[in-house]
């Protein structure tokens, strides 16, 4: 069973800017309204009306709070994927997004980042086996659903898809459950989790 809505919320962490926002069980037309051609056409070509009315509500929120910032009508704001899929604003301007359920989180702000957003329904049973998932369970006082959150984020910051995790290992925990993780080139990246609420679990990660 689907987690239900999740009601507007804001925060910051790691000196990102999140918002999460509930998904309508339909398209709503003043979304679609606030995408770009290529998305509008994206988004036709999803067979599964789900993943269009995820896709266009996650998007709409992006292009609108994007527009606030930039003071430009969100529509015309240049994003493009990259050649790993993870959408970049062409001026430079730093965010990511993630849906699941019936909610969607973005987050943005300077460096490079990524944000993760799951149900507390999803199934544990896979993703508990996967090696740094269960590094972050040992270390913590986390459950498996939220520790991967903590890891898709700071994937997602690095950008390069699942593959970046098989190099990646867990390098320390503060209190906060707030986490350092290494790649294999060298880099780091901060993760955070970020409190939604019973249904949810999420988190954010940042590239330092
Ligand atoms: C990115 C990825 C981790 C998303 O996982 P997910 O849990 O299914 O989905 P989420 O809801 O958390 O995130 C999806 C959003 O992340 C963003 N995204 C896509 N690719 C991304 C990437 N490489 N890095 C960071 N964010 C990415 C998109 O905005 C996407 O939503 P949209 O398609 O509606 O715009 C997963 O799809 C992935 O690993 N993709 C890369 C695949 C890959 O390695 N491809 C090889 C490219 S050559």
């Amino acid at each position: 069973m689907k987690a239900p809505p999740i009601d507007e919320w804001s925060g910051r962490v790691l000196d990102v800017e999140l918002r999460a926002y509930a998904l309508p069980e339909r398209l709503v037309a003043a979304d679609l309204a606030q995408l770009s051609a290529a998305e509008r056409s994206r988004a036709e070509g999803f067979s599964a009306s789900r993943r269009r009315v995820e896709y266009v509500t996650a998007r709409a929120h992006l292009r609108r709070t994007l527009g606030a910032i930039l003071g430009a009508p969100p529509p015309t704001i240049p994003i493009d994927a990259d050649d790993f899929g993870k959408p970049q604003h062409a001026g430079g301007l730093q965010f990511n997004l993630s849906h699941s359920g019936r909610a969607v989180l973005i987050g943005w702000g300077a460096r490079p980042l990524g944000v993760d957003i799951e149900t507390t329904r999803r199934p544990a049973r896979y993703i508990g086996r996967l090696r740094i998932v269960a590094a972050v369970v040992a270390a913590t006082s986390l459950e498996p659903v939220a520790a991967f959150t903590l890891v898709e984020a700071a994937s997602k910051a690095i950008g390069r898809g699942i593959g970046a995790l098989k190099g990646m290992s867990l390098v320390g925990v503060d209190a906060a459950n707030e986490l350092r993780f290494a790649t294999r080139g060298g880099a780091t990246i901060r993760a955070a989790p970020v409190a939604l609420g019973e249904d949810y679990v999420a988190a954010v990660a940042v590239l330092d």
